[in-house]
C-alpha cells in the first residue's frame, strides 16, 4: 500500500485517466475523494464523489473548505479535469477558445491556489497536473487545447518552487501522456488515429492504467526527490 489514508482529490476523475488513477490509488489505500462535472464514476473502488465545475470559482473554494472540513488535511492533488474542442485555427471560434483555457487552465489554478498554500502549511503534499504530448510538441487543430497543455507545465516548475518555500516537502510534477485509449481520443479521425498508433515506437496507443502507474509514482515517496519535473508517459511517440 503506497498511499495509506493519503487524502487525494482527483479532478475529472469520473471517467478515462482519471477514473484509472482514483481506481489505482483507492486499491493502494488512499482516500479517494473525485470531483467532476459529470455524473459519479461507475466503479466498485471506494470513493468520494463531489460535483464540481473546476471554472466555478467560488465552488472550489467551498469543495476545498468541505474536503479540509471533513478528511482535516489534503495529501495528494492530481489536477487532471480537461477538455477540448479542435479546430484549425482559421475556423476555431471564441467559444471553443475560451472554453478550454477556462477548463484546462483557469480550472487548475481555481483549486491549486488553495490546496498549494494548504500543502505547504502542513509541510507535505504531492501535486500532478495532467499535460499532454499535445503540449510538449503541438498538435495541428489544437491551438487552445496545446495553449493550455504547455502553460501547465510552467506553471509546474512555479508551483515546485513556490510551494517549497520554507523548507515545505510539497512535490509538483507533471505527466504528459500520448495518445491515450479514453472518449477523448476516439474523437480522433480514423485515418489520423490510424497514422498517430503507427508511429508510436511501442506500436500502440496506451491505456489510462499507463498514466495511473505513473502517477501513483509520482504521488508516492517512491518520487520523494524528484519536483518540478514533466514525466512524458507516451511510447516513445516523442522524446
Ligand atoms: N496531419 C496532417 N494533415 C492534417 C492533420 C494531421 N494531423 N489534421 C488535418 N490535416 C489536414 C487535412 O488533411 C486537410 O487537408 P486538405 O485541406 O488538403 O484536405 C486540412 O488539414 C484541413 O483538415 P480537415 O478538413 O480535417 O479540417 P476540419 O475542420 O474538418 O477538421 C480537425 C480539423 C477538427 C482539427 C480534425 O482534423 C481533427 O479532429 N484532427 C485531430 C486533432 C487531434 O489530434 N486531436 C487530439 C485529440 S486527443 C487529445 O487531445 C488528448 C491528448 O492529450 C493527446
Amino acid at each position: 500500500m503506497k498511499l495509506r489514508n493519503k487524502v487525494t482529490i482527483v479532478t475529472g476523475g469520473s471517467q478515462g485517466i482519471g477514473l484509472s488513477i482514483a481506481e489505482l490509488f483507492a486499491a493502494e489505500g488512499a482516500k479517494v475523494i473525485v470531483a467532476d462535472i459529470g455524473d459519479a464514476p461507475k466503479t466498485n473502488a471506494v470513493i468520494d464523489f463531489h460535483a464540481l465545475n473546476v471554472t466555478d470559482r467560488p465552488a472550489c473554494k467551498q469543495f476545498f473548505d468541505a474536503v479540509v472540513d471533513k478528511y482535516g488535511k489534503i495529501d495528494v492533488l492530481v489536477n487532471n479535469a480537461g477538455i477540448t474542442r479542435d479546430a484549425m485555427t482559421r475556423k476555431m471560434t471564441d467559444e471553443q477558445w475560451d472554453m478550454v483555457i477556462d477548463v484546462n487552465l483557469n480550472g487548475l489554478f481555481n483549486l491549486t491556489r488553495y490546496i498549494g498554500p494548504h500543502m505547504q502549511e502542513n509541510k507535505i503534499g504531492s501535486i500532478i497536473n495532467i499535460s499532454s504530448i499535445v503540449g510538449e510538441g503541438g498538435n495541428i487543430g489544437q491551438s487552445n487545447y496545446s495553449a493550455t497543455k504547455a502553460a501547465l507545465i510552467g506553471l509546474t516548475k512555479t508551483w515546485a518552487k513556490e510551494f517549497a518555500l520554507k523548507g515545505a516537502q510539497v512535490r509538483v510534477n507533471a505527466i504528459a501522456p500520448g495518445f491515450i485509449l479514453t472518449d477523448m481520443v476516439k474523437t480522433i479521425p480514423q485515418e489520423v488515429q490510424d497514422k498517430l498508433a503507427a508511429s508510436v515506437v511501442l506500436g500502440k496507443m496506451g491505456l489510462p492504467e499507463d498514466i495511473a502507474k505513473a502517477s501513483l509514482f509520482l504521488a508516492s515517496d517512491d518520487s520523494a526527490y524528484i519536483t518540478g519535473h514533466t514525466l512524458s508517459v507516451n511510447g516513445g511517440l516523442r522524446m
